[in-house]
């Protein structure tokens, strides 16, 4: 079976220490229903991945815990981070809390968002949506794309989440998204379709602890792994961009695919690269 990156059926899951590194199959996965009245929620989710619906919370290293208002990422060893899910009403990323500070931030200013300019946006690489998200309470239009399954889920389940809040409704209607691979995606574009910005924030390959720290991040990277095909994102997404292309990449990080951008937007650890096309 073959859920996670394209050909790889594998998943690595960091236990209790962050030193020790497992690599573990996909069957060490299973989807347990929180309580009675989700079972057959759970058992939908179990059909539409694969993957089975288990009885005993711990009986998987990894569970997708469903709810009938949430599905969260859970590691059930002992002394592992909390449940990751994607929240846009509350927690880091609830919106309204956050809101005042997104206008100055990079990623606003390297997408060409500004007075009078909200620009349609395709985010190829959608993870669990907190950057599209952002983007889309500017009032753009974005589109975001997601080829994992399971972190799929549990975007999917954050933007319903937020559609149904009256906060977040009217971002959660500038969004849409498709589960898929964002090449075939962005290779199938037409012309009159042509998104104005494309953007891409492929995993890099970090390899160190402190880039483990986050649990969002840590979950990302044990559930998706490396992301090979980040150059041919790059070629693709240039050819389909009407505007420009942007990339986040680390501080100090190589260009993607050793491609010179016209500008960057240098943050604290973050670096924004744009490539003006057309
Ligand atoms: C670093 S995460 C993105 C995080 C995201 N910007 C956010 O704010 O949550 C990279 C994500 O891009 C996805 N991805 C990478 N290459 C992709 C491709 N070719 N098609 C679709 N998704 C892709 C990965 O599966 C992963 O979930």
């Amino acid at each position: 079976m073959v859920f996670l990156n394209s050909n790889v059926a594998i998943l690595r899951l960091c236990e209790k220490s962050l030193k020790v590194r497992e690599i573990i199959s996909a069957e060490h996965i299973g989807i347990f229903a929180a309580d009675p009245n989700s079972i057959a929620k759970a058992e939908g989710i179990g059909s539409r991945l694969s993957l089975p619906v288990i009885n005993v919370r711990d009986a998987k290293p990894l569970i997708l815990e469903v709810s009938n208002t949430h599905v969260s990422l859970v590691y059930t060893a002992p002394k592992s981070p909390g449940a990751t899910l994607v929240d846009f009403v509350g927690g880091k990323m609830g919106y309204r809390s956050k809101n005042s500070g997104f206008k100055d931030q990079d990623i606003i200013k390297a997408c060409g968002i500004k007075k009078g300019m909200r620009p349609t946006i395709l985010d190829a690489t959608a993870g669990l949506g907190r950057d599209g998200f952002i983007l889309a309470s500017t009032g753009c239009k974005v589109t975001l794309v997601e080829r994992n399954p399971i972190i799929a889920l549990l975007l999917e389940d954050g933007i319903k989440r937020a559609s149904e809040v009256t906060q977040t409704a009217d971002i959660a209607a500038n969004i849409t998204f498709h589960n898929c691979n964002s090449v075939k995606f962005i290779n199938a574009i037409i012309s009159m379709d042509m998104p104005e910005v494309i953007y891409l924030d492929p995993m890099y390959p970090h390899r160190t602890k402190s880039s483990l720290v986050k649990k969002e991040m840590r979950a990302l990277r044990d559930v998706v792994g490396d992301d090979f095909d980040s150059d041919d994102l790059l070629t693709a997404a240039l050819q389909k961009a009407s505007k420009r292309v942007v990339v986040k990449r680390p501080k100090g990080a190589e260009y993607l695919a050793d491609k010179k951008p016209s500008m960057s937007f240098d943050g604290k650890s973050t670096r924004f690269d744009v490539y003006f096309v057309g």
